[in-house]
């Protein structure tokens, strides 16, 4: 690959070490600027210029080489993964795992004339999209349909309900969700981690390759 081609591809080493590798060239770069202000003290604006270099040379590339890479992903290309254990009404495609807000996103598939467990959303809001189908939680005076964007704020407490159509809505989540029987009794819980693990488990067991991209 020739030096010039090199040079514009994308840095797609893990985070920690892009974070080292900008570190010690930081290190580099500042030694041998502070060195060049050294040796020429009387120089006109050198002080300056020592700092306009190392803004547009050095902090830059640091805040670059910290930023998150592009992903782009085609929905067609992801599996639906059973979300529940025992008999399944819900399936996801998970799009996005940030394990460092414990954020994440994912399209939820819930099969028509469903009552989802009662559950409380402890720790992180609900961002939702609805793409098809119509819904609404129990005791609302709203229905989810096509089109329709929701915020639920941290600890809400809610009963989906889909109708006749099978649901896809884009939920993007954070926290935790913790099930409730009649009794108020906190009976399961799901996070990031255990819809992670639905994912693996589902790709480990029909062949699938985890999508690592997935995970940022
Ligand atoms: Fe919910």
């Amino acid at each position: 690959m020739a030096e010039a081609e090199k040079q514009i591809q994308p840095d797609t080493s893990a985070p920690t070490n892009r974070i080292a590798a900008a570190t010690s060239w930081l290190k580099s770069v500042g030694r041998r600027e502070h060195m060049n202000v050294i040796r020429n003290p009387r120089k006109p604006n050198m002080r300056r210029s020592y700092m306009n270099q190392l803004i547009n040379d050095t902090v830059i590339k640091l805040a670059e080489s910290m930023q998150l890479p592009e992903r782009v992903f085609n929905i067609d290309e992801l599996p639906w993964v059973p979300f529940d254990e025992g008999e399944v009404n819900c399936y996801f495609k998970p799009l996005r795992f940030d394990l460092s807000t414990g954020t994440w996103t994912y399209l939820f598939k819930i099969k028509s004339n469903k009552v989802l467990a009662r559950h409380r959303h402890t720790g992180g809001s609900v961002i939702g999209y609805n793409i098809q189908g119509q819904w609404r939680y129990e005791g609302r005076n709203w229905i989810a349909k096509p089109g329709t964007f929701i915020f639920e704020p941290p600890g809400d407490i809610h009963t989906l309900i889909t109708e006749d159509e099978e649901v896809v809505t884009l939920f993007i989540l954070g926290g935790s969700l913790q099930y409730f029987d009649n009794n108020n009794s906190i009976i399961g819980q799901d996070d990031i981690y255990t819809v992670l693990k639905k994912y693996r488990d589902y790709c480990n067991k029909t062949g699938i390759e985890v999508c690592e991209d997935l995970i940022y």
